[in-house]
């Protein structure tokens, strides 16, 4: 199998170290040459952060049918139901997996059975779960066996800058090769090569200017791809989680929806309840609802936060279901024992993305996406609570088995031109990309948040207009580095937020617009083409 180091050749190339590229990169490293890149440490993503846990179907009153339905709920009419009944069937296969492999999930005081806890929209508790540090305790298990694996090659510190194709001889597809990869440490962009490419980026929610994602959320496998001629789908469902920590100094903390599975309730300054408000299920109604009704209240009573209220739970169920929150709050001298919780919704989660089919495969040859910068179809108008982890390790599964199955038949990529850099200098205007980056969360939040209007959208439209015209400039001229790239990938995905919700002329799911605040009977994704769409790369044999 292909393992040139010095030139940067080998089977697989997985762009990303979280749940998702860990997870397909150790079900190929059993048999092929693997390289897996991030762009920071390679714990930076996503999933180091995950709290709540992962659902699957592991309670023998719990059924796979209820979880269908409790998807189906969430997504509000949007799910592609087999993209639901395929993740929820392989839910416990999944679980069963990182059992193996040794993640320490949470079991009940009294037994040897793993603790179930409950999130939104979910009718059972079916929530697995590591205390409330779940994506550590994965992350950690995938990284350690990720470095024992001889075939695994991990490359931190390592940005994806763009993917490379290559048409492909005696075929009538052009195929995707590698990408050319910026290297922070050498500060040079790299050619790595291979036969099949998986994006495993994670999510944009960095686009706004609250968010409870890590820094590198900025969705660089989802404009990577539409540069590539990938079609991207149902990019307005951006999901704000209810509650992250609103404190100063406390950037992006979030505190986990178990907290609310568990009983907590939120509450308005004066310490009223108002979810029955707004919901039967109250604090358990999907995110969107929940997410909305806080903003409503914030709004109408011009609070800066409401509060989050556990503090009727015994201090010993609080150590052990909640050690992270709790140690968190107390940094901020909150005592989550006592007082109740100051809280904002914040970014959280991307629900569209490429879009791919069952096994993880894009628009163009050879090239697959999985996890969060996938669209896949699970999730629909508004993502389930703790699906999203899942999804990850059901699509890790099912792209490296459809990889494994073709990668024989893959003749080896042609040598790509080096990166071009003979036209541009170093810059001396930094102070433009960070202004640009500034700007343009900020405007995303206000025009493109919780609750949209036309007008807010066309503003945004035009403002995007002017950055991108500005930042393509900057990119043409200037050396590239991580912020810029960022902020390139960044500029690219708002764009494709802002259309998809200019073309959505009803409300669903997390997508609601004043101007338009009835469902549609029919429900239909919103996909965009891009101009030099994969299926049109088609070229006609010569007879
Ligand atoms: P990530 O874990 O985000 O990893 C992305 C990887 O891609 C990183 O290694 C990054 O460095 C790399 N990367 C990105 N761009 C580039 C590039 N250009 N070049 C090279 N590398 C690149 N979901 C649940 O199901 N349950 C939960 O309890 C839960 N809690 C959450 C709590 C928080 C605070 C957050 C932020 C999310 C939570 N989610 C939860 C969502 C879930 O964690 C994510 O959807 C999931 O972890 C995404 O995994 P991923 O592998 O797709 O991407
Ligand atoms: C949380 O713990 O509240 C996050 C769960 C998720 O995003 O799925």
């Amino acid at each position: 199998m292909a393992n040139d180091l010095t030139n940067k050749n080998f089977d697989v190339l997985v762009v990303g170290s979280g749940a998702a590229g860990l997870t397909l990169a150790l079900h190929l490293a059993q048999k092929y040459q693997v390289a897996v890149l991030s762009k920071g440490k390679l714990n930076e993503g996503s999933t180091w952060y995950a709290q709540g846990g992962i659902a699957a179907v592991l309670d023998n009153e719990d059924s796979i049918d209820s979880h269908v339905q409790d998807t189906l709920a969430a997504g509000a009419g949007l799910c592609h139901k087999d993209a639901v009944e395929f993740t929820v069937r392989h839910s416990k296969e999944a679980i069963d997996w990182l059992i193996k492999l040794g993640v320490n999930f949470t079991k009940t005081n009294d037994s040897e059975d793993y603790h179930l806890t409950r999130e939104g929209g979910h009718s059972h508790r079916r929530i697995i779960h590591s205390a409330d540090a779940t994506g550590k305790a994965v992350h950690t298990t995938l990284l350690e066996q990720a470095r024992q694996s001889k075939n695994l090659h991990l490359f931190e510190n390592h940005i994806s800058v763009d993917l490379i194709k290559q048409s492909q001889a005696n075929s009538a597809r052009v195929r995707c090769t590698g990408a050319y990869v910026y290297n922070r440490l050498s500060d040079c962009v790299e050619v790595f090569s291979a036969k099949a490419v998986v994006l495993a980026t994670g999510g944009a929610s960095k686009v706004y200017l609250y968010t409870t994602n890590p820094d590198g959320a900025s969705g660089d496998g989802i404009a990577m791809a539409w540069r590539a001629g990938c079609r991207v789908g149902n990019m307005e469902f951006n999901q704000f989680h209810p509650t992250c920590l609103y404190h100063p100094k406390a950037k992006s903390f979030l505190v986990t929806e178990a907290l609310r599975g568990e009983g907590a309730k939120l509450r308005l300054p004066d310490g009223q309840t108002f979810m029955h408000k707004f919901h039967h299920l109250e604090e358990l109604a999907p995110r969107d609802v929940v997410a909305r009704a806080i903003d409503h209240e914030m709004k109408r009573l011009g609070s800066d936060c409401v509060y989050l209220d556990i503090s009727h739970k015994s201090e010993e169920f609080l150590a052990s279901h909640f050690p992270t929150v709790k140690q968190r709050c107390l940094e901020f001298g909150i005592d989550i024992t006592k007082e109740a919780i100051p809280v904002v919704p914040a970014a959280h989660y991307t629900c569209g993305g490429i879009a791919v089919g069952l096994n993880g495969e894009t628009d163009l040859k050879n090239l697959y996406a999985i996890g969060e910068t996938s669209f896949t179809g699970l999730h629909g108008a508004n993502r389930m609570a703790s699906n999203s982890l899942l999804e990850c390790l059901v699509y890790a599964q099912s792209a490296a088995q459809a990889i494994d199955e073709s990668i024989a038949h893959i003749p080896a990529p042609k040598p790509a031109p080096a990166w071009d850099e003979s036209r541009v200098t170093n810059s001396d205007e930094d102070v433009v990309i960070s202004h640009n980056w500034e700007e343009l969360r900020r405007f995303m939040w206000d025009y493109v948040g919780i609750v949209r209007t036309r007008k807010r959208l066309e503003r945004a439209t035009h403002r995007i207009k002017l950055l991108q015209k500005e930042i393509h400039e900057y990119y043409s001229n200037y050396k590239i580095s991580n912020d810029l790239v960022e902020l390139r990938n960044l500029a690219m995905v708002a764009e494709l937020i802002i259309r998809s919700a200019m073309a959505r002329k009803e409300s669903r799911g997390l997508h609601y617009s004043i101007d338009y605040p009835d469902t549609a009977d029919i429900a239909q994704d919103t996909v965009l083409v891009p101009m030099n769409h994969a299926a049109q790369n088609i070229i006609v044999d010569s007879p």
